[in-house]
């Protein structure tokens, strides 16, 4: 039995050493000179310290987006931020790149970092839970939207690649390649995936290496750590506390709906006990905050359902108060169809690492990359990963329960429609190309095959037997349909939605760039939004 431990399983045995290891991998990082200097704000898990006061801001969601949306307001304004989930600091599962993937299996119901569920597809998925969200159990890879993804979802260049400057400043590392993923990146360009374009953040068709979020020492920057950014004086995050449902203003007029607070209960559901947080009501009620969502695809559509804004017919059948019909919550839920094929002949004991390397291929259609990851304690398989990048199927979110905890049902339709599917088949050419291709046959030592598949009725075979996730997930409260294009929920006054769930398209070669940057970039947009209304009404005081 001792003999057959691993170096994760002594490692996480020799706990102490473990904790003196972590701590020094922090401490050298805040050595980093690009780490920016700075504190964490003020954190607590209790919710009795929060319940009854108001705040200018409330964001429900810790995640990708909400950290760097809550610090960036927290410069001018009162903010509160609600995370259903605990720290990621001292927790290496989170922290230590050596551990990439453990916490997609280490998983329970209701405490780990990492939230499973199973789509209605039948394919398994997962969520952040903790602080940091996603960005604390994803891959880390680092890659902007393109100027055309900008310019067609009408954002403000300028501010983009500033908001965009403002999170790598503080997070984003450039990888030393491994020799995996160096195999990697000569098999995607022995493929025909070109030009090679060396680093770069840009989503720029060819073969890149990337940027991350793991540091030189293998540490891991979640987007908490942009709430060292944060104007401790005006910000509370409070952990471990799950937001149940948006209060609003009983007295409003029928013509209007208007947010007064938001409820939440403890996360450990060890009462039944709910508590609520209120929005500043300042003198002057044309210049107020919001509550605003950044809860995720699949939890802001989850939260506006259990709060009654959605289809009428749905809530009535979990007796949900209907305070507004808004038939698009919920609609719109996409996720990129992934076929991934094994390169490793069978389970080893290797050190798992994330993808640093990527192919963008087809203008722009496919994203390929390789990693190492873990399939038990002791096991790791080397996958070879492609997504399509544009699906056109889609599905639907839908309550499955009214405990804020449980996840939502959901449907992606994978490969539903047919030019997903002739994509897909595609798709797994290039891939086959990639993993038996001499650098990759070479360096694994095994015998060249030549048994590609050879028809397209093959092809598409396999892609529905065998169609996974590439934890791209987005829509349920889309632009346009939830949400204007100041992300301010249709309807409703004093309510915004600023995360993955508003996006019609997973930007970039990956998302994780774009939703830092939105969270910055629409904290921005609104301190200069009310910067605007305090000029405008100079006797009026900023509360
Ligand atoms: C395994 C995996 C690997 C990935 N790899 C990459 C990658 O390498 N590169 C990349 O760019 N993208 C990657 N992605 C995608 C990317 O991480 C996500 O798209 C992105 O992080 C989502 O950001 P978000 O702000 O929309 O939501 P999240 O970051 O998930 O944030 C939502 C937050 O809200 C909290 N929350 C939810 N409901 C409630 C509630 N009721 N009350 C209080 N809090 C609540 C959650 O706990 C969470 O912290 C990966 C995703 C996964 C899951
Ligand atoms: C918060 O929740 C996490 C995850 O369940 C747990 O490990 C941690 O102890 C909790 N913290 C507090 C203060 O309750
Ligand atoms: C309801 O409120 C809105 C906005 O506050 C206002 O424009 C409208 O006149 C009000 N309607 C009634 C009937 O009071
Ligand atoms: C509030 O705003 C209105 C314009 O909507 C303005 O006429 C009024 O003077 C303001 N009141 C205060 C107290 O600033
Ligand atoms: C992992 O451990 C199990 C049980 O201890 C063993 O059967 C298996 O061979 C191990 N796998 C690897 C890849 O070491
Ligand atoms: C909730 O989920 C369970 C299992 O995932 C499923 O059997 C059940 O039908 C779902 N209920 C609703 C109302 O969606
Ligand atoms: C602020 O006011 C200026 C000048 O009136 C205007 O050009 C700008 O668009 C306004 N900005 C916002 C965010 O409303």
């Amino acid at each position: 039995m001792e003999a057959s431990k691993t170096w994760f399983q002594r490692t996480i045995g020799s706990h102490r050493l473990l904790k003196a290891f972590i701590f020094l991998l922090i401490d050298m990082s805040l050595c980093y000179p690009s780490e920016p200097q700075g504190e964490l704000p003020y954190v607590t898990s209790d919710v009795k310290e929060v319940g009854g006061k108001s705040f200018d801001y409330i964001v429900v969601g810790g995640g990708t987006a909400g950290c760097p949306l809550a610090a960036t307001l927290s410069e001018k304004f009162s903010v509160l931020l609600v995370e259903r989930g605990g720290s990621p600091y001292g927790n290496p599962l989170v922290l230590d790149k050596r551990f990439y993937g453990f916490s997609l299996i280490q998983t329970d119901e209701f405490s780990s970092v990492a939230q499973d569920f199973i789509s209605a597809d039948g394919v398994r998925n997962c969520r952040g839970r903790v602080l940091g969200g996603s960005s604390a159990i994803n891959g880390g890879f680092y890659s902007r939207a393109s100027k055309d993804f900008v310019n067609s979802v009408g954002w403000d260049e300028e501010l983009v690649k500033d908001a965009y400057a403002w999170v790598e400043s503080r997070i984003v590392s450039t990888p030393e390649l491994t020799p995996w993923q160096t195999v990697v990146e000569f098999a995607l360009l022995e493929a025909g995936i070109l030009p090679y374009n060396g680093f770069s953040l840009e989503h720029i068709e060819g073969t890149k290496i990337g940027g991350s979020i793991f540091d030189i020492w293998g540490t891991r920057h979640t987007s908490a750590d942009l709430l060292k950014a944060a104007n401790p004086k005006n910000i509370v995050v409070l952990l471990n506390a799950t937001v149940k449902s948006i209060i609003f203003h009983s007295n409003g007029n029928a013509s209007t709906t208007a947010v007064h607070g938001i409820r939440f209960i403890k996360s450990d559901g060890s009462t039944d006990q709910t508590y609520e947080a209120y929005l500043n009501q300042p003198k002057n009620s044309t210049s107020s905050g919001d509550v605003i969502l950044s809860a995720g695809a699949l939890g802001s559509p989850q939260i506006l359902l259990l709060s009654g804004i959605g289809p009428h017919k749905h809530l009535k059948n979990f007796n949900i108060p209907h305070v507004l019909s808004l038939k698009g919550v919920g609609k719109g839920m996409k996720d990129n169809p992934c076929i991934a094929v094994l390169v490793d002949t069978d389970p080893q004991s290797r050190q798992p690492e994330p993808p640093q390397v990527t192919g963008i291929a087809k203008d722009f259609k496919y994203i390929v990359e390789g990693g190492i990851i873990p399939t038990s304690f002791n096991a790791t398989r080397m996958p070879i990963a492609a997504k399509i990048a544009f699906p056109v199927s889609e599905g639907k979110l839908t309550l499955n329960s009214t405990d804020p905890r449980q996840n939502p049902s959901v449907k992606f339709n994978y490969l539903a429609e047919e030019k997903d599917l002739e994509d897909c088949a595609n798709m797994v050419s290039l891939l086959e190309r990639v993993a038996k291709s001499q650098s990759v046959t070479f360096y694994l030592g095994v015998k060249h095959q030549n048994n590609l598949m050879a028809s397209t009725d093959e092809q598409r075979k396999f892609c529905k037997e065998n169609v996974k996730t590439y934890f791209h997930y987005h829509g349920g409260c889309t632009v346009g349909s939830v949400v204007d294009d100041d992300y301010k929920v249709y309807g409703v006054k004093g309510l915004r939605v600023v995360d993955g769930s508003t996006f019609l398209e997973s930007p970039g070669t990956n998302p994780m760039a774009t939703l830092l940057m939105l969270g910055r970039y629409q904290g921005i947009k609104i301190l200069r939004e009310r910067e605007n209304f305090s000029s405008s009404f100079s006797t009026q005081q900023s509360p």
